[in-house]
């Protein structure tokens, strides 16, 4: 698989991959010992800075601003597996010390994908629209023009065991302890973990452990990282209504959270509508009580719509609008309505979860 069709992966779907041998590369093994420096030293340095905003945020609602490769001032380098990788020059300089540091305390790392034009996005987003469905590339792959990796500051790390390169996804997240060591090092140099897990809701994305960001600025990253909060919330860019919703997974043995990551999809664009209204917490109702959903939707749907295999109930806190906004709807103004239900249901994973019902159970 080319470098250009090679994508990461958010952990919770990963198991349902593991025999399509998704991602080629790593699995071939290294031709060069991990800690060679010298694909690192073979990268170019430009004379000018970056004249971009190093803070700048880009997600599923605010797309990469405009001229901004023409601003930005890219590093090349072929890493330890042979692909070709572009990094913004500054973020490139810390993440060499961040490897460094990292070497020290015996963790070694190299990149996978960094700047990704928009032109590459959409090969990676019609080459797994082919094979794995537009469902599939909806939830997991950026729409091109709001992926953060077209500001050549969000680093795709891989890591290196036993002199081995480690790449697909599902083989990295097997490794948490790695990853909780390389997350302690990253603000020390400027860069942040970007999708934490628990915050779709914030960020748009599932946990990505290997997807580190560059903020160019020791203390913000700091801030971020000691704080545990995501960049939306740190630059003050999240929406209201949702700014405080608290999701619990709680412990499903039939969902992973990334399928609950994709059922909130459906309840955020409805919610997203209700002017006024906040959404205090989202919870799972538990694998009974959503089997028996599933079998009661089944009964009242199966015939005019196919059966559903899967579904899953969230019980929800829900604040009312304050008086003003709530004139003309049946909403007690200003008041948390504790027993909010949202029902989801969909036939398997490569179909789109839809919201059945919703309101107060
Ligand atoms: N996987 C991340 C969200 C991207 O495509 O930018
Ligand atoms: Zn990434």
């Amino acid at each position: 698989m080319t470098k250009a069709t090679k994508m990461s992966w958010p952990a919770g779907v990963l198991g349902a991959l593991l025999s399509l041998a998704l991602l080629g590369g790593c699995a071939l093994g290294h031709s060069q010992a991990p800690t060679d420096e010298a694909s690192q030293k073979a990268a170019t340095t430009p004379e000018a800075q970056s004249d971009i905003d190093f803070m700048v945020l880009v997600n599923k609602t605010h797309p990469l601003p405009a001229g901004w490769e023409d601003a930005v001032n890219l590093a090349h380098f072929t890493n330890s597996e042979g692909w070709d990788v572009d990094v913004e020059q500054t973020a490139y300089n810390a993440y060499l010390e961040l490897k460094e540091d990292l070497e020290a305390e015996g963790v070694y790392v190299d990149l996978d994908s960094a700047f990704r034009s928009t032109q590459e996005q959409q090969r990676i987003v019609d080459d797994f629209t082919a094979k794995y469905g537009a469902e599939y590339v909806k939830q997991y792959v950026a729409v091109p023009g709001y992926s953060e990796h077209h500001t050549g500051l969000a680093l795709d790390l891989f890591l290196i065991i036993d002199g081995k390169g480690v790449c697909e996804n599902e083989d990295m997240v097997t490794y948490p302890e790695v990853w909780k060591k390389i997350h302690a090092k990253l603000a020390d140099h400027g860069f942040i973990l970007r999708y934490l897990p628990g915050k779709k809701i914030e960020t748009g994305a599932s946990y990505e452990p290997w997807h580190i960001r560059y903020v160019n600025d020791v203390q913000v990253a700091h801030k971020i990282m000691d704080e545990g909060i995501t960049l939306e919330r740190y630059l003050g860019a999240l929406d209201p209504a949702v700014a405080e919703c608290v999701v619990d997974y709680g412990n499903s043995t039939v969902y992973s959270e990334s399928d609950m990551d994709s059922a909130l999809d459906p309840i955020l664009a409805e919610f997203g509508g209700w002017a006024g209204c906040s959404l205090k917490s989202l919870t799972f109702a538990g694998d009974a009580v959503c089997a028996e959903e599933l079998a009661h939707a089944n009964s009242l749907r199966a015939e005019e719509m196919g059966e559903f295999t899967q579904a899953i109930l969230f019980t929800s806190v829900l604040h009312s609008p304050s008086a003003e906004l709530c004139e003309g709807t049946a909403w007690q103004p200003d008041t948390d309505y504790n027993d909010y239900k949202w029902l989801l249901a969909r036939r398997g994973t490569d179909d789109s979860w839809q919201l059945l019902t919703w309101g107060l159970g």
